[in-house]
């Protein structure tokens, strides 16, 4: 069986390894000539742990190929997945620009029947759509089917999270895009749930608006603890226990980021607003979260005059630990309130500093200035205040002994509840996190 994927992103390439890890001939498509030499030789363009080692392996043993020539990838090709982006247009929507190129790119392309599964997180109807452009525009007299197959990895974990999914979902409108869709499947051995196209693309939104209202749920009410004199890590320890709730999502923080809950929730609800339905949980949670992000920069706001001329430790810039990704990022608007305050920022994060120069490059930026460093011990050095933004082993190994000694003045803003508040207050670190 040959396979061709659409797109080397977190979703393309990861698909693509994973399929050729189970002994399929696969071909990654990508427009980027030199992020596919790159690939060739091995590198994966995005950090994820286990992936180079599965791309060289496959690589080596003839099962991966990289392309930019998509018609030599697609033409001859059994199944087709798309794993392009869909990113947030400016009123929410998703921009289905790119999926819309491949859909012409394939419909011009095959050369016999064929079945093009969609991976990328689409709106509801978005595969019907598809399905019918592709039909508009073949070339030649060939059978093409369109399924749905949500991807529910998370960045970090992608390998581990593809190879040994919870559940496969598929989606398809016959009885044979079913079948070759469970075959494909098959020697990954994992739970299949098979329902109609549009269910499928919902399960998707459903999933992720689900988490991301989870976490924005406990946000909501850590702040709340915070004015109750509770602490949220000892009601989320409590909750947990239950489990219709489950102990997974319940970490209160400075927000969520990343490349899907924010995007996806503000596509469902502009999804629903589009059918004239008003979706009030999700926009519940995205107001909570776009508050929830700055809220420890307030806090500190009001703890100091001003932060002009200020050493600022930032700890972490990655949207969350084990990516080298700061799409949706806190520390992005943080920063700039930072820098707009004319804060000296002295900012470390272990994978994240290459993307982070991409956003504020290093020396003088707004009313403040930026400078990376290669350890938390020399962010926090002579500092005056310290941010911490991300989960780290690096920074959840520090000791509050590490603040006091390090900084100028020991004083700490933790958005991800890392240390023992008591343990801060006596080593004589004052401390702020959140709900606690
Ligand atoms: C998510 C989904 O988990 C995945 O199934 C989907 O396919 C893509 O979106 P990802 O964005 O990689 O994956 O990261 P995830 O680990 O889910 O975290 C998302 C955000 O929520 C991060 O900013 C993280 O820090 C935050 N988060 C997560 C919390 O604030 N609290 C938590 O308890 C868990």
């Amino acid at each position: 069986m040959k396979i061709a994927v659409a797109g080397t992103g977190y979703v393309g390439l990861v698909a693509g390894v994973c399929f050729a890890e189970k002994g399929y001939d696969v071909t990654c498509v990508d427009v980027d000539e030199k992020k596919v030499e790159m690939m060739r030789q091995g590198i994966s363009p995005i950090y994820e742990d286990g992936l180079e080692e599965l791309m060289q392996k496959n690589n080596e043993r003839g099962t991966l190929h990289y392309t930019t020539d998509y018609k030599a990838a697609y033409k001859d090709a059994d199944a087709i997945f798309i794993g392009v982006g869909t990113p947030e247009m400016p009123d929410g929507s998703a921009d289905l620009s790119y999926i819309a190129t491949v859909s012409r790119q394939i419909a011009e392309t095959i050369e016999k029947d064929c079945l093009v599964v969609v991976k990328s997180t689409v709106p509801v109807g978005t595969n019907d759509k598809v399905e019918q452009f592709i039909k508009d525009f073949l070339v030649h007299d060939v059978k093409v089917e369109v399924a749905s197959n949500p991807e529910f990895l998370a960045q970090g974990t992608a390998v581990h999270d593809t190879l040994h999914a919870a559940r496969i979902i598929i989606g398809t409108e016959s009885a044979q895009a079913e079948a070759l869709l469970k075959k494909i499947y098959e020697p990954f051995k994992l739970p299949i749930v098979s329902v109609k196209r549009r269910s499928a693309e919902m399960i998707k939104y459903a999933c992720n608006d689900f988490l991301a209202l989870k976490i924005s749920y406990m946000n909501d009410i850590a702040n709340l603890c915070e004015l109750v004199g509770a602490d949220i890590t000892d009601v989320a320890q409590g909750m947990c226990y239950d489990e219709r709730i489950g102990s997974r999502f319940l970490n209160a923080g400075i927000g969520f980021g990343g490349s899907c809950f924010p995007k996806d929730t503000k596509a469902l609800k502009f999804l629903a607003k589009e059918h004239g339905y008003q979706l009030r949980t999700v926009e519940a949670c995205v107001a909570v979260n776009t508050d929830q992000k700055t809220r420890l920069f307030e806090k500190a706001k009001d703890r100091m005059i001003s932060f002009k001329g200020l050493k600022v430790a930032v700890l972490g810039l990655t949207f969350k630990a084990g990516t080298d990704d700061l799409r949706e990022a806190p520390s992005i608007d943080n920063i700039k309130c930072l820098l707009a305050s004319g804060a000296d920022i002295y900012a470390y994060d272990p994978k994240g500093t290459d993307r982070a120069k991409q956003i504020f490059p290093e020396g003088k930026l707004d009313k403040g200035s930026i400078t990376y460093v290669s350890s938390c011990e020399e962010a926090l050095s002579g500092a005056n205040i310290c941010f911490v933004f991300t989960e780290w082993k690096e920074m959840k190994e520090l000791t509050p002994a590490v603040f006091k000694e390090k900084m100028h003045t020991p004083l700490v803003y933790d958005g991800r509840n890392l240390y023992a508040p008591e343990e801060m207050k006596q080593t004589g670190v004052e401390y702020y996190s959140i709900g606690r």
